[in-house]
């Protein structure tokens, strides 16, 4: 977990700033992120690749504030889209179109016009009738596009199966049996120009053994392709490196290795390196602060309701993900401990953070962390049970700022249209 969430004077601190502090000024519940922890993820990202002539697109979808994209975007990442709304965000944050790359399996035709219009490094393909549209689009205007294929190597990426991407079954990529076939027919194509082979086998990987087996194969293809007479510049070799989500845990991947295995594996193409890390740039660099509500005794059980839910945080009740969970104030030798079922107050059972899990003894009015929610937690919100969504905040020493405002209710409600006729 990032050393930027740490206790001094007995209480937790985000950098140089007391939670306490900025949970006055902007009330419960909220997320937090430290700039520096994603400054230093994307810097030892960024050492890990030394010798590699290589692009980090940093995946918007794990946490696309757009005060974050311009942090990362400063430090000279560029960014993985998979939507025109991820587009534009990237685009306001000041990132040039030429270091943006588009994925996703649905892109749609106003989206790929939109994208062409403003400028792309690359539209990472995931089926022929995604390039035959694409290829008439760019046609229209005029246009020749860079693309990668992406491929499906058929790999388990060891990782919980809703967000594993690489195996046959998974609805990504192309076959990468049919792969050279497809490449083909793209380099026959007037709209678009075949630049590389692009992968990702999932999120969360904590081996990264089924890295090294994807990348091989695509090293494989790689050395076909040139032989079938293709120029292959650009390998994506998409995100996944997954994070500890666990105070006392060692599965947290050495970035040392994973630079080491991309090097052994596809090093000696003479390709330019992408990749598209999210959670590793993010996700232990943000927490998200709650208030207990209430305390309340079941028969067998204590329950801690606190004042966010599912709609805020959701990968608990998807993923039956783990997050730690540290209260504000430090425990100490006096303190006693109490085995809690953490819950929001959603009216849902599935609503739920943690079961049974051991904490000092807390009362209602005090603040609980969770740890290692900075990627795919805030963007994953909704507003289920009319909930507003929550404020963003970043700290980066002694500052903090608010980086997304808490809605109105009342905006939410506004939205609605009754028609006359009812
Ligand atoms: N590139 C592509 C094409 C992706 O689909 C993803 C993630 C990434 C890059 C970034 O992967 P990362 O480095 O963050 O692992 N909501 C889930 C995770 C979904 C990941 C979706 N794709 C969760 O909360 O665990």
């Amino acid at each position: 977990m990032s050393d930027q969430f740490s206790y001094k004077n007995d209480e937790l601190f985000a950098e140089d700033v007391s939670i306490s502090t900025i949970s006055k000024a902007v009330g419960t519940p909220f997320y937090l992120y430290s700039a520096t922890s994603i400054i230093d993820n994307f810097l030892s990202l960024k050492k890990s690749l030394d010798g590699l002539e290589n692009l980090i697109c940093y995946a918007v979808k794990a946490n696309s504030n757009i005060a974050i994209l311009k942090l990362l975007s400063q430090l000279g990442a560029g960014m993985d889209v998979v939507s025109i709304g991820e587009y534009l965000r990237a685009k306001v944050a000041g990132v040039p179109g030429e270091k943006i790359v588009f994925s996703g399996v649905g892109k749609r035709r106003d989206e790929i016009s939109q994208v062409l219009i403003g400028g792309i490094k690359q539209f990472n393909i995931e089926s022929e009738a995604e390039l035959n549209v694409l290829n008439e689009i760019s046609l229209s205007l005029n246009k020749r596009t860079s693309i990668t294929i992406r491929v499906n190597p058929d790999i388990d990426a060891k990782t919980h199966e809703k967000i594993s991407t690489g195996k046959k079954d998974n609805k990504f990529g192309i076959p990468i049996n049919r792969a050279r076939e497809v490449y083909l027919k793209a380099s026959q194509m007037l709209g678009v120009k075949v630049v590389g082979v692009d992968v990702h086998i999932g999120s969360q990987l904590t081996d990264l053994e089924p890295f090294r087996m994807a990348f091989i194969k695509v090293a494989e293809l790689v050395n076909n392709l040139l032989k079938d007479g293709h120029e292959i510049n650009s390998l994506d070799l998409g995100g996944g490196l997954g994070i500890s989500y666990k105070k006392t845990n060692d599965v947290q991947p050495s970035l040392q290795e994973y630079g080491q295995i991309i090097r052994e594996t596809v090093g000696s193409l003479g390709c330019e390196i992408l990749v598209e890390p999210g959670r590793f740039i993010v996700g232990n660099a943000g927490i998200l602060v709650s208030e207990i509500i209430y305390k309340k005794f079941g028969e067998d059980r204590e329950f801690l309701i606190v004042d966010s839910a599912m709609n805020d945080l959701i990968r608990p009740s998807l993923y039956a993900a783990y997050h730690e969970i540290l209260p504000i104030k430090e425990p100490n030798n006096n303190s006693s401990f109490v085995c809690y079922d953490v819950v929001g107050p959603v009216c849902e059972t599935g609503d739920t953070f943690a079961t049974q899990r051991s904490l000092m003894k807390m009362e209602s009015g005090e603040l609980l962390a969770f740890m290692s929610a900075g990627a795919y937690g805030s963007v994953m919100a909704s507003e289920y049970n009319t909930r507003p969504l929550i404020p963003e905040v970043l700290v980066k020493g002694d500052n903090f700022s608010i980086i997304r405002a808490r809605p109105l209710v009342e905006d939410i409600i506004q939205r609605d249209i009754v028609p006359d006729w009812v």
